[in-house]
């Protein structure tokens, strides 16, 4: 079958948007069409409507059927500075790019000459405290774990070797797949953790078995993440103990495994499980178990990266002494690898190398991003706007107690709980009507993942959008009686 030529995408014009116009249903009919279209090729049950990206501007997207939809998902938490932003634009415009955008470099062969430059100012300016290198992957968050977890595996086997090269049966039996050359080795991850749908992270995801099954796994373990009783302050005591439990539980399987811990992974808010965190205690008591264990700290921040709680890294909020071994990043960050100690380096070249390793026109849009965010003190912003965003949105809990409960989160990186599944999927269903497009995570969970640029503004329309469909909104299911917890 043969398919017309595609068309250009159309320019990009910048129209100012503050608040939801609506004129279809969402999806509406060019949407339905599309999907219709795309369906003979892929699957799209997971799309919730096509945009005309040129016309999109800002906290706003604006649909195929032209309705402007205030985006409080961010593309799955990877959108920074919103859509078409000038600085980027202007950016985008100047010559030094287009020698990226015409061809792709094997960075790990012929890396452009401004490619030291770029890891040393603009990644490296972000780099979390502790980490003297970094590493960049394919792109996306997967692949920043999947490296992060053979770094650590050659790490743990070149402590094991005391720094000796692997020898000569090593080099033979893992061609075999086969001990000592593929070692027994493990990473430990957390019930309700998502780090990836690739083979590797696959086996230490534990969100949803739909993402899992029929896949084989590595028999990896896993042990029970903390489930915190909202409101924190009133809860200190309960919290502690179920943190207390949970941290046993580690140690318990890293001694008791019958597959040897290499790395644990954890990431400062389990987001796509449903937004679960931990005190700061939890993960300086984490971290001091990897360190006394010789097991490598891996802090997944593919999702807390960037700025999105008001710190660049969520786990600045814990404030370690010694700061994690590993960080992974994608998302908002455009360009996806780890932070790493010097110690992670593998002693041998092509140990974690594959063609493009990372892209330089992403790393032109991160620079762009980090400027942004200092420039514009984007960290403030969302620190302020989540400061007014959550204690609204926990009046609106005090008052629909059955609806909404357990507010959560760190900037604008909150979340709540509805009674159940159904109900959760029909709020977000209404508010997609009403012009605000929000997402879901967890069994019951809506989660806020706006760029960086939502302010007071943005979040008053979310916040009265929220409170005409939650007025008008049936609890479907059964769960009235009682106050949801997650
Ligand atoms: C914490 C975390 N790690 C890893 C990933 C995987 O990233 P990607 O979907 O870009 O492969 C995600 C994606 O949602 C994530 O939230």
């Amino acid at each position: 079958m043969q398919y017309p030529m595609k068309r250009a995408f159309s320019k990009v014009s910048f129209p100012k948007y503050n608040k939801p116009e609506i004129r279809t249903e969402i999806p509406g009919p060019r949407s339905k069409q599309l999907l219709s279209e795309m369906n003979v090729l892929q699957e799209t049950r997971t799309i919730n409507f096509f945009m005309n990206t040129a016309k999109s501007q800002g906290t706003y997207a604006v649909d195929a059927d032209g309705n402007v939809i205030l985006d409080v998902f961010g593309h799955i938490a990877s959108l920074p500075l919103g859509y078409n932003h000038p600085a980027m634009a202007e950016a985008a415009s100047k010559p030094e790019w287009l020698p990226f955008l015409l061809q792709r470099h094997a960075l790990g062969v012929q890396p452009p000459e401004e490619w030291p430059r770029e890891l040393r100012e603009t990644l490296m300016r972000v780099a979390p405290k502790g980490c003297s290198e970094v590493l960049t992957t394919c792109g996306c968050g997967s692949s920043a774990n999947e490296n992060a977890f053979k770094a650590a595996f050659i790490w743990k086997r070149a402590r094991e070797r005391h720094g000796s090269e692997p020898t000569k049966k090593e080099l033979q039996t893992c061609m075999q797949n086969e001990a000592p050359g593929s070692p027994q080795k493990s990473i430990l991850s957390f019930e309700k953790c998502f780090h990836g749908r690739t083979l590797g992270c696959l086996s230490a995801t534990r969100s949803k078995p739909i993402h899992k099954v029929d896949i084989p796994a590595f028999p990896w373990p896993v042990c029970p993440f903390p489930r915190l009783s909202y409101p924190l302050e009133e809860n200190q005591r309960e919290n502690r103990e179920e943190e207390d439990r949970c941290l046993t539980r580690v140690e318990q399987v890293i001694h008791t495994h019958p597959i040897p811990v290499a790395g644990i992974i954890v990431e400062p808010i389990l987001a796509e499980g449903g937004d679960h965190a931990a005190t700061p205690y939890f993960y300086q008591q984490l971290r001091r178990i990897a360190t006394n264990n010789g097991i490598a700290f891996i802090v997944d921040e593919v999702q807390t990266g960037c700025g999105a709680t008001g710190k660049f890294w969520a786990h600045e909020y814990w404030q370690l002494d010694n700061p994690p071994d590993i960080v992974t990043f994608a998302k908002k960050m455009q360009v996806s690898g780890f932070f790493l100690k010097g110690e992670f380096r593998p002693a041998q070249a092509y140990r974690i190398y594959n063609t493009w390793m990372g892209d330089p026109l992403r790393m032109l849009q991160l620079d762009v991003i980090t400027n942004v965010i200092e420039q514009d003190n984007l960290l403030k912003l969302v620190s302020d706007t989540g400061n007014f965003l959550k204690p609204e949105l926990e009046r609106i809990s005090r008052e629909n107690p059955y609806l909404i409960a357990n507010v959560r989160g760190k900037g604008t990186f909150l979340a709540f709980d509805m009674p159940n599944g159904e109900s959760r999927d029909q709020f977000l269903f209404e508010m997609r009507q009403k012009g605000v497009h929000m997402g879901g995570c967890g069994e019951n969970t809506v989660r806020l993942r706006p760029p960086l640029i939502f302010c007071q503004q943005d979040a008053t329309v979310l916040l009265e959008t929220l409170e005409t469909v939650v007025k008008n909104m049936k609890v479907s299911g059964n769960h009235r009686e009682s106050a949801p917890t997650h």
